[in-house]
């Protein structure tokens, strides 16, 4: 099992010599690696089994430095980031030769974010490098928002964990760049639409995809326990008399009956978003850890993190 502990410059000496480390940020633990080093970056794609094809996001501290790894920030990215960083908000820019094609898979723009939380800001700011980092979990698997749901999946693997606690927000950065001209999302996430919005007006929302690896990150299927995932209402139409012992429920406030209280994980008993966001990857680890073979899920107000929640949820479903 990997180390664990809040050792900032032995992370720092790790990193430097190519190895990764888990990291927390404030939306979800990161597989960290240097950027430039290609090697380094080759065994995130070998750690987390994720397909090349999926380009990874670059981390800094100061959008300084940001400047340095991209050819220029359109004016309404750079407000965005100016107002929202460090935080939840992943912007895509122009790349610099800098960076290599592995970690954009090829693409012309690489992804970057700031992400706020005080120990990675620390080793960040002492980094003369980024750090790319996608979410340390196996492709395709629950986001993790403890050192510890690192630990069990990727522990084997890498050296170091860098604890930072439970992670604050519990959703993926926002991510959003110019696509044909227009502000466009291409994932919805810790950084609700309406902030956005309310700071550059009307953006644009990309439907995910399947099948289209020129719109990577947007995969159907995504975020999947190994449990069946069903909606709640779908389940209850197709099975009049149910057997509900080896049925699990994860909901936003309220407990449903019939199911026993020990297989039902709520978001957030006072029906508060911005705690169902925080709660929802441990909440889905903590279903598929039990002794059922399905997990009914609802979705929440589709309104603020509501959007994003209801994103992971409907992806999580989309397996069966
Ligand atoms: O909150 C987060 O963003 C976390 C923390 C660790 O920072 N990171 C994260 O990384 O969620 P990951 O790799 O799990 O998801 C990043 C998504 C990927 O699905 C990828 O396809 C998309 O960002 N992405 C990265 N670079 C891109 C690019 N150049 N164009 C389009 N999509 C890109
Ligand atoms: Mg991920």
């Amino acid at each position: 099992m990997a180390e664990i502990g809040i050792d900032v410059s032995f992370a720092s000496e790790l990193l430097q010599k190519g190895r990764l480390v888990g990291l927390p940020t404030e939306t979800v633990y990161g597989l960290a690696a240097n950027a430039l080093d290609l090697e380094a970056v080759a065994k995130i794609f070998e750690v987390k089994n994720r397909p090349v094809f999926d380009p990874l996001i670059i981390h800094t501290n100061s959008i300084e430095k940001v400047k340095k790894f991209v050819d220029c920030i359109p004016l309404d990215l750079e407000l965005l980031l100016r107002q929202f960083s460090p935080g939840p908000l992943t912007v895509l820019l122009p790349k610099s030769k800098l960076i290599p094609d592995l970690v954009t898979s090829g693409l012309n723009r690489v992804a970057v974010r700031i992400p706020k939380h005080p120990l990675t800001l620390e080793l960040l700011k002492g980094l003369d490098f980024p750090l790319a980092a996608p979410s340390a979990n196996p492709f395709g698997y629950i986001s993790p928002t403890s050192a510890n749901h690192v630990n069990r999946q990727l522990g084997k693997k890498i050296p170091y964990i860098l604890d930072g606690g439970t992670c604050q927000v519990g959703l993926e950065s926002t991510i959003i760049g110019f696509e044909e001209g227009k502000l466009t999302i291409y994932r919805k996430g810790g950084l609700p639409l309406e902030a956005i919005e309310k700071l550059v007006g009307k953006v644009y929302l990309k439907e995910h995809s399947s099948s289209n690896p020129a719109a990577p990150g947007m995969l159907k299927s995504h975020y999947s326990p190994n449990k069946k995932v069903l909606f709640k209402s779908d389940f209850f139409r197709e099975n009049e008399t149910p057997e509900l012992s080896k049925v699990g429920f994860l909901g936003f406030s309220e407990a449903i009956k019939g199911i026993p209280l020990a297989n039902q994980f709520l978001l957030s008993k006072k029906g508060d978003l911005k705690e169902a966001a925080k709660n929802l990857f441990s909440g889905l680890r903590f279903l598929d850890d039990l002794d059922i073979d399905t997990v009914l899920i609802e979705l929440v107000k589709d309104e603020g993190l509501g959007k994003a929640i209801n994103d992971r949820l409907k992806r999580a479903a989309s397996q069966n």
